[in-house]
């Protein structure tokens, strides 16, 4: 079964089925090249909380980690859990992985930064208001929300695409735009990706 087949059952159990079958065309096995560009480009950045919604097996945490961040990763697949757990176990820097569903819950303490990677285009579009809530929930006044978006064209997805202007539009109203730029990325999304750092006004 592909893996649009199996995004008809319902989405804990899409990315569960895709995790167990090892069916995961997004993990590189290594961070996003934009995130980790942007952590050598900020180093002088305050060191502070850092949530990754939708995680996988936890690369972008891990690298928030070993700049000094406090980082943890969310995701809704139990095996993408205990995988991101297994993977940062014996590393150096800390980092913690919990189970949950990112659009409904809320933080004990919302978080200095939230960092997006491939978790915009793998909900369902009708979801992208219940993303801006969340988000608003979960990242502090005077936060950041830092975003690599994946502007492609499917409809069909995951990966749903996106376009610079519908992303602006979302968010703008509620965030104010700190940068946007095209970053390095895997050589098969290349020129694909936008990234956005957003600030929560106070
Ligand atoms: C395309 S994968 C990307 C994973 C990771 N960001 C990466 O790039 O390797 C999307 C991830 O979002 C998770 N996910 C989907 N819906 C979620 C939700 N509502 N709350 C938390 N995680 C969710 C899936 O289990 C999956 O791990």
């Amino acid at each position: 079964m592909g893996i649009k087949m199996v995004y008809l059952m319902n989405e804990l159990d899409h990315w569960e089925t895709c995790y167990q079958n090892k069916e995961t065309p997004w993990d590189k096995g290594e961070a996003s090249p934009g995130l980790v560009d942007f952590l050598v480009d900020n180093s002088e950045l305050k060191k502070g909380t850092v949530c990754v919604p939708g995680c996988g097996i936890g690369h972008d945490v891990l690298a928030w980690a070993s700049k000094g961040f406090e980082a943890s990763g969310v995701d809704i697949a139990p095996s993408a859990v205990e995988r991101a757990r297994e993977h940062a176990s014996g590393k150096a820097h800390a980092c913690s992985f919990h189970l949950g569903n990112f659009l409904n819950e809320s933080p004990e303490s919302p978080f200095d930064w939230v960092f997006e990677h491939t978790f915009y285009c793998a909900i369902q579009p009708d979801q992208r208001n219940d993303y801006l809530q969340a988000m608003l929930r979960w990242i502090k006044p005077g936060g950041s929300l830092l975003a690599v978006h994946y502007l492609i064209p499917d409809e069909d997805g995951p990966p749903f695409g996106t376009t610079r202007d519908e992303v602006f539009q979302r968010f703008s109203p509620h965030f104010e735009l700190k940068k946007e730029w095209v970053p390095r990325s895997y050589p098969n999304r290349t020129g694909l990706e936008r990234m956005f750092w957003w600030c929560k006004p106070l």
